[in-house]
């Protein structure tokens, strides 16, 4: 018999919580003395005006896809699940393997995750934490159980070699984290994401798609490398992420001081200190690696949760923030309960 609407069994809502975390960087180191020799600046200037020393470059044929694999892996490891009961698989990057498929469907073969359903998110640096939320508001309405969340870039691949406004600042590697429901915690408490397309051209690559397609004319005007304007670029971040942040304090009725471990987009040291002043807690609050990762984009802060995590800097129960700022311009920030 035909069942009525009211006989169909609503799912339950719940909210979902990292279970698990990964990470990978390549082995190749690249130091500041190494950048001496390409462009003009000194190790001296990039430790002053970044806190970068070191970033790991990709071999060339070690893609976006294999480093998200590789942290995949470790995620799955730490999560104590196989890779059967992976639904979902969502990959914040913006340096994909190919333009489609997607780089989520080129590690599910690289994992063999066979019943994942499997996307990109193109949120640039925020590609991670816009993960985390979408694989939370899936396994919230119940539609996924088990969702494997990875920021991966190989941003070696679209810098300007010649460019020394922004060769020093980058490198790659991939970060990941398994989300589940778990009746003892409340995971994600609240997140806040926000984009503003007016600004897209601060930091972007303009060549590579449809309105500048590749063509050797335009990739000898360097069209398809990525171009930024650092001032107006580091003025939005620092807005951007304060706001962020200020927005998930409040709704939760939380001061900065509650939080124990602060995890930000690792850019520019001088970023998070001027995060650290406003919201008036210590720099060892914050977890940084940009000293010797620099900014690897979608990964940077699913590799320092990673970090964090299996260093111990917080335990079961403790609050964290997470807070990025990426090209869209995008931003988003997050209280999470680990
Ligand atoms: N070595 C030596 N000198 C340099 C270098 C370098 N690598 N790069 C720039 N300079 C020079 C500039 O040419 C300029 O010289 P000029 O005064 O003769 O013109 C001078 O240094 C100062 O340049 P500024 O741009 O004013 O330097 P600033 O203190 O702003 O630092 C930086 C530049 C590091 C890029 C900074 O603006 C910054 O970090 N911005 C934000 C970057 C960021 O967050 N990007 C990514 C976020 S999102 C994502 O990751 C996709």
């Amino acid at each position: 018999m035909k069942k009525t609407l009211l006989e169909i069994p609503s799912k339950p809502r719940r909210s979902a919580s990292i279970i698990g975390t990964g990470s990978y960087l390549p082995e190749r180191i690249l130091t500041n003395a190494d950048l001496e020799v390409l462009v003009e600046t000194s190790h001296e200037w990039i430790v002053e005006r970044t806190g970068i020393l070191e970033r790991r470059i990709a071999g060339e044929k070690e893609f976006t896809s294999h480093m998200a694999a590789e942290a995949a892996k470790a995620a799955i490891e730490n999560a104590g699940i196989t890779v059967e009961e992976i639904d979902l698989i969502l990959v914040g990057t913006i340096t994909p393997d190919t333009v489609f498929p997607s780089t989520a469907c080129h590690v599910q073969r690289l994992i063999g995750a066979k019943n994942a359903t499997c996307f990109d998110v193109n949120a640039a640096c925020s590609g991670f934490l816009f993960g985390v939320e979408i694989a939370n508001q899936f396994i919230s309405n119940s539609t996924y159980d088990t969702v494997l969340v990875i920021g991966a870039d190989k941003l070696s691949s679209i810098v300007n070699w010649k460019d020394r406004n922004t060769c020093v600042l980058f490198g790659d590697g991939a970060g990941a984290a398994i989300l589940r429901s778990r009746p003892d915690s409340r995971g994600i408490i609240t997140t806040h994401m926000g984009s503003d397309g007016n600004y897209a051209d601060i930091l972007h690559m303009p060549g590579g798609g449809c309105a500048i397609p590749i063509t050797s004319e335009n990739i000898d005007s360097d069209l398809n490398t990525l171009q930024m304007n650092g001032r107006e670029t580091f003025k939005q971040a620092v807005t951007s992420m304060m706001r962020a942040a200020n927005i998930v304090l409040d709704r939760c009725g939380l001061t900065p001081q509650d939080i124990k471990c602060v995890i930000p987009h690792q850019a520019n040291i001088r970023i998070i200190e001027a995060m650290a002043d406003r919201l008036e807690v210590p720099m060892s609050q914050f977890h940084i690696n940009l000293d010797k990762c620099g900014n690897t984009s979608a990964a940077a802060v699913a590799i320092a949760l990673d970090e964090a995590a299996r260093s111990g800097r917080f335990e079961t129960g403790d609050l964290l923030l997470l807070v990025v700022f990426g090209g869209g311009l995008t931003y988003a920030s997050s209280i999470i309960e680990w």
